[in-house]
C-alpha cells in the first residue's frame, strides 16, 4: 500500500447551455464516463439508449459505458472518409432492426466524426430523437459536441448536409484523453488557443504556461482549459445559433486554414493544425493593418512553435491557396470576409481584404509566393 495521501476528488464543473429549443448541460469532470447513466437519469433522456461508436473507440474505452444500455453498441467505421450517408443509413439500420421508438436516446461516444454522424442520425431518425455527446477527442471535447451542429460530408464537399440538433446532454470526461495520440490532443489544442485569442488572454496564458501538464494529460490543467473553451464557444452560439453574426469569431484561423485543408485534399493536415497556420495568416493580416500588436503575434507564433511541429507548407503556394479561399463560403457577395485578431482576447471582422493583401501575410507565413 502506498501512503501517499488520496488526492481530493476534482470538482465536477456543470456549464448551462441555453439552446434555442431548451436547456442543456455540460458536464466536465475526470470519470464522468463511469456514471453515465446518472448523467442521461438526471438529463431526462429516454430510457432506451443506444450507444454509436466506433471499433477503436469501443475497444480502448467500451468498458466504462457497460452500464448504460442493454442493447450492443452501433460501432461505425473510424474516419473522416466514413462520415457520409451511408454510415447514417447503417445506424438507421441498426434502431429500426432494435425497434428504437421515439422514447429511444442516441448516446454518440467518440471523436467530432463520431458526434457529427450520430447527431446527424439523431436529428432525422423518426423525425429526431435526443442525443448525448460523450466526446472522446479533446477537439470533440472543446469544440464539436458543443453548439449543436451535426452533419455529414458529400463526394462534393464536407459537411454540407446537416441540420442543428442540440444535445440533451454533453458529459466530458478529460480522463478519457489519457490514450489519444500526441498528435490528435494537438489537434485539440490549437482549437483552444482560438479561444483563447478571440475571447480570453487568460485563456491563452495559461495553455502557454501549462503545455507540459497539458500534454501528460494532468486533469486538473485539463478540466479549466476544457471548461473555458466550452463556455466561450456556448456563450457565442447562445447569441447566435445559426452563424449570423458573433459565431463568425468561431471561425478565426478558419479561412486560410480551411483553403490549406483543401488544397492538401484533406490529407496533410489534421483540422487544427491547418487552424494553427490560418491564425498566423491572421495575426499577420492583423498587424498590417496596424489593428494588432506585433508583440501579440509574436505571442501566438511562440505558443504554436512550442507546442510541437506542423506539417511543412513551404511547397505549397499563395496563389493557390487564394484560390481556395475564394470558393470558401466566407465570401459574402465577392467581399471576403475575414475574422482578424485586436488582441489576445478580441477580434474583429473586416470585409475587404484585398488579394495582394492576403498574397502577403501568406507568404510571410512560409508559403511560396
Ligand atoms: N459539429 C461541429 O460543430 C464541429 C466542430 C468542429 C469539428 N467538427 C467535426 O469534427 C470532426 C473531427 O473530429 P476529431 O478531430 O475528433 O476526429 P475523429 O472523430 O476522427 O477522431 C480522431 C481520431 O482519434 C481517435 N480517437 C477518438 N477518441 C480517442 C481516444 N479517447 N483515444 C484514442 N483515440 C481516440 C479516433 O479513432 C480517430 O482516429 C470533423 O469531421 C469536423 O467536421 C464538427
Ligand atoms: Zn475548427
Amino acid at each position: 500500500m502506498s501512503d501517499r495521501p488520496t488526492p481530493p476528488p476534482l470538482p465536477v464543473t456543470r456549464i448551462d447551455v441555453r439552446a434555442g429549443a431548451g436547456r442543456y448541460h455540460i458536464e466536465i469532470a475526470p470519470g464522468v464516463s463511469e456514471r453515465l447513466p446518472d448523467v442521461l437519469d438526471a438529463a431526462g433522456a429516454p430510457r432506451r439508449r443506444f450507444i454509436v461508436s466506433t471499433t477503436i473507440v469501443w475497444r480502448l474505452h467500451g468498458e466504462r459505458f457497460r452500464g448504460v444500455s442493454h442493447d450492443d453498441p452501433i460501432l461505425i467505421p473510424d474516419g473522416e472518409r466514413h462520415k457520409n450517408l451511408g454510415t447514417v443509413g447503417r445506424i438507421y439500420d441498426s434502431l429500426i432492426r432494435a425497434a428504437a421508438d421515439r422514447a429511444s436516446t442516441i448516446v454518440a461516444v467518440g471523436g467530432g466524426v463520431t458526434g457529427d454522424i450520430a447527431g446527424f442520425a439523431a436529428a432525422t431518425y423518426l423525425r429526431g430523437v435526443p442525443i448525448v455527446q460523450v466526446p472522446t477527442t479533446l477537439l470533440a471535447q472543446v469544440d464539436s459536441a458543443v453548439g449543436g451542429k451535426v452533419g455529414v460530408n458529400h463526394p462534393m464537399g464536407k459537411n454540407l448536409i446537416g441540420a442543428f440538433h442540440a444535445p440533451a446532454a454533453v458529459a466530458i470526461d478529460p480522463s478519457l484523453l489519457a490514450t489519444l495520440p500526441r498528435r490528435e490532443f494537438r489537434a485539440g489544442l490549437y482549437e483552444v488557443v482560438k479561444y483563447g485569442v478571440i475571447a480570453s488572454r487568460d485563456l491563452f496564458g495559461r495553455v502557454a504556461g501549462d503545455l507540459r501538464a497539458l500534454f501528460a494529460r494532468d486533469p486538473g490543467s485539463l478540466v479549466p482549459i476544457i471548461a473555458d473553451s466550452c463556455r466561450i464557444k456556448a456563450a457565442i452560439v447562445e447569441q447566435d445559433e445559426r452563424e449570423a453574426g458573433p459565431r463568425r469569431a468561431l471561425n478565426f484561423g478558419h479561412t486560410a486554414g480551411h483553403a490549406l485543408e483543401a488544397v492538401t485534399k484533406y490529407r496533410r493536415f489534421r483540422h487544427g493544425e491547418a487552424i494553427a497556420y490560418g491564425m498566423l495568416v491572421a495575426a499577420e493580416l492583423g498587424v498590417r493593418r496596424g489593428l494588432f500588436a506585433p508583440a501579440d503575434r509574436d505571442a501566438l507564433a511562440a505558443l504554436i512553435t512550442k507546442m510541437g511541429p506542423l506539417p511543412a507548407i513551404g511547397d505549397l503556394s499563395a496563389a493557390q491557396v487564394l484560390e481556395a479561399v475564394g470558393r470558401d463560403k466566407k465570401v459574402v457577395g465577392g467581399r471576403l470576409h475575414y475574422v482578424l485578431p485586436t488582441a489576445i482576447g478580441a477580434t474583429t471582422i473586416v470585409t475587404d481584404v484585398t488579394p495582394d493583401e492576403l498574397t502577403d501575410a501568406l507568404v510571410e507565413t512560409g508559403l511560396r509566393a
